[in-house]
C-alpha cells in the first residue's frame, strides 16, 4: 500500500487545477481572475485567488492539484474552513468544480452524463460523515440494506451482504436496534457499513470520528486501520486532527485557505514542514514516535567504516532506533528484511531529526 507499490498504476483519482469558487458568476469570474494572473501559464494562483476575494467570491478550493492511487489513505487535514470537505464534495460529484479536471480510474467526470454520475456514486464511490444520517425509523440492518436497496437487489439477498458488513464494522448483534438506542460509535458503525454494503471501490470520509470521544474514537481509527488493511480501498479521508492522521494515512494533504500547502507523508509532514501553518500542526507530537528510519537513511559511502550494527530497520522509529545507538557515533547499518543492508545512519543526524523545531 505504499507508494512504492503503487507508482506504475493509474491514479484512483486525480485532480487538475481544481477550483471550487462560491459566489455569482463564478465561473466567469475564475476565469476572467486566471487570465488576468497568468495561473494557467505557471503564474501564482494566490493572486487569481485574492483577486476573486476582493471580488467578494470565495475560492474554496484553489487550483488543488494530486493523485490518490489505488488502495491508498490519503488524508486531507486542515483548519476549519480551509475547504477540505468542499474538495471531497467536488471529487464525489456533490458539487461540480468550478473549473479543473477531476479523472476517477482515469475516467474525466467533468464531463460525464447525469445517469453515469449516479451510477457512479450507486456503486464505485461511498460516503461516510460525522453525522451519521441514519433513518432513525430503520434498524441498523435496513439502514445498513438501504443502498443495495436503490441498486435494486433482493431482500435476501440485501440482508444477506448488509450481515456481513455489520459483522466487519463489529456490530453482531446489534442489527436489529434503532439508531436511537445506540451510542454515538455504534451508530458511527452503521454509518460505515452503510456505505461498505455497496463495497465502493473509492471510500470518502469527513470527519467521520471527530463527534466521538477520544477513548471511542481511538477505538474506531483501530478498527478503520484492521477493515482496510483487508478491503485495501482507495480512501480520502478528512480530519482536522493531526494524531489521527499521523495514524492512519499514506499520505497527508494540508490545506489552508482553499489551497494545498505541502503533500507528503506522515515523516515529511512531522520532520520536514513547509512553513509555520504545517508546522504548527505538528508541534505537540512526538516526532520520534512517528518519523521512521529511513527518512534519516543515506547511502553508504567508500569513507564510512560500520563497526557496529545496532540492528536498524527502515520502519523502526525515530525513538526505537535511537534508543539503539545511543552510545554510537559511526554510522550504523539499515539492513531489510532480508539482511541486506541498504543505508546508513549517523547517528548524531538521528538525533538531530528527533530535536528538529522541539521549541
Ligand atoms: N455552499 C457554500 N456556499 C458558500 N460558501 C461555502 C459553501 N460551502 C462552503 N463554503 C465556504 O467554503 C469554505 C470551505 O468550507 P469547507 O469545505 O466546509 O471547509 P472545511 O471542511 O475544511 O471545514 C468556507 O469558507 C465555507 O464558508
Ligand atoms: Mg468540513
Amino acid at each position: 500500500m505504499t507508494n512504492q507499490d503503487t507508482a506504475a498504476a493509474q491514479p484512483a483519482i486525480s485532480c487538475r487545477g481544481v477550483w471550487q469558487v462560491f459566489g455569482a458568476d463564478a465561473k466567469s469570474k475564475l476565469a476572467d481572475a486566471l487570465d488576468r494572473s497568468g495561473t494557467k501559464s505557471g503564474g501564482d494562483s494566490d493572486v487569481a485567488a485574492q483577486i476573486l476575494r476582493e471580488d467578494g467570491l470565495i475560492p474554496a478550493v484553489q487550483d488543488a492539484t494530486f493523485d490518490v492511487m489505488p488502495g491508498e489513505l490519503f488524508v486531507i487535514m486542515g483548519l476549519s474552513g480551509s475547504g477540505k470537505s468542499t474538495i471531497v464534495r467536488c471529487i464525489s460529484q456533490l458539487l461540480q468544480a468550478t473549473s479543473g479536471e477531476i479523472l476517477v480510474d482515469g475516467e474525466n467526470l467533468v464531463e460525464a452524463s447525469k445517469s453515469r454520475l449516479i451510477e457512479l456514486r450507486r456503486r464505485k464511490l461511498g460516503m461516510v460523515f460525522q453525522h451519521f444520517g441514519l433513518f432513525p425509523h430503520m434498524t441498523a440492518l435496513e439502514n445498513v440494506a438501504f443502498p443495495l436497496k436503490m441498486q435494486g437487489q433482493n431482500k435476501p439477498d440485501r440482508l444477506a451482504r448488509a450481515m456481513e458488513v455489520i459483522n466487519l464494522v463489529g456490530l453482531e448483534g446489534r442489527e436489529n436496534s434503532y439508531p436511537r438506542e445506540m451510542s454515538g460509535g455504534q451508530r458511527q458503525r452503521v454509518g460505515i457499513a452503510r456505505s461498505l454494503a455497496v463495497n465502493p471501490d473509492i471510500w470518502f470520509l469527513d470527519e467521520p470520528f471527530s463527534a466521538l470521544d477520544p477513548l471511542i474514537r481511538r477505538q474506531l481509527q483501530d478498527e478503520f486501520i484492521n477493515i482496510q488493511a483487508t478491503l485495501k480501498k482507495s480512501i480520502v479521508f478528512i480530519t482536522h486532527d493531526i494524531t489521527e492522521a499521523l495514524k492512519i494515512a499514506d499520505r497527508i494533504a494540508i490545506m489552508r485557505d482553499g489551497k494545498i500547502v505541502q503533500i507528503g507523508t506522515p515523516t515529511e509532514i512531522v520532520l520536514n514542514p513547509v512553513d509555520d501553518y504545517v508546522r504548527e500542526f505538528s508541534k505537540d507530537v512526538a516526532k520520534g514516535r512517528h518519523a521512521r528510519v529511513a527518512s534519516v537513511m543515506r547511502a553508504l559511502t567508500a569513507d564510512d567504516k560500520t563497526p557496529d550494527d545496532p540492528g536498524l530497520r527502515p520502519g523502526m522509529t525515530l525513538e526505537a532506533a535511537l534508543a539503539r545507538c545511543i552510545s554510537l557515533y559511526d554510522p550504523v547499518p539499515v539492513h531489510d528484511e532480508t539482511g541486506k543492508m541498504i543505508g546508513v545512519v549517523d547517528p548524531a543526524v538521528l538525533a538531530a531529526a528527533l530535536q528538529a523545531e522541539e521549541a
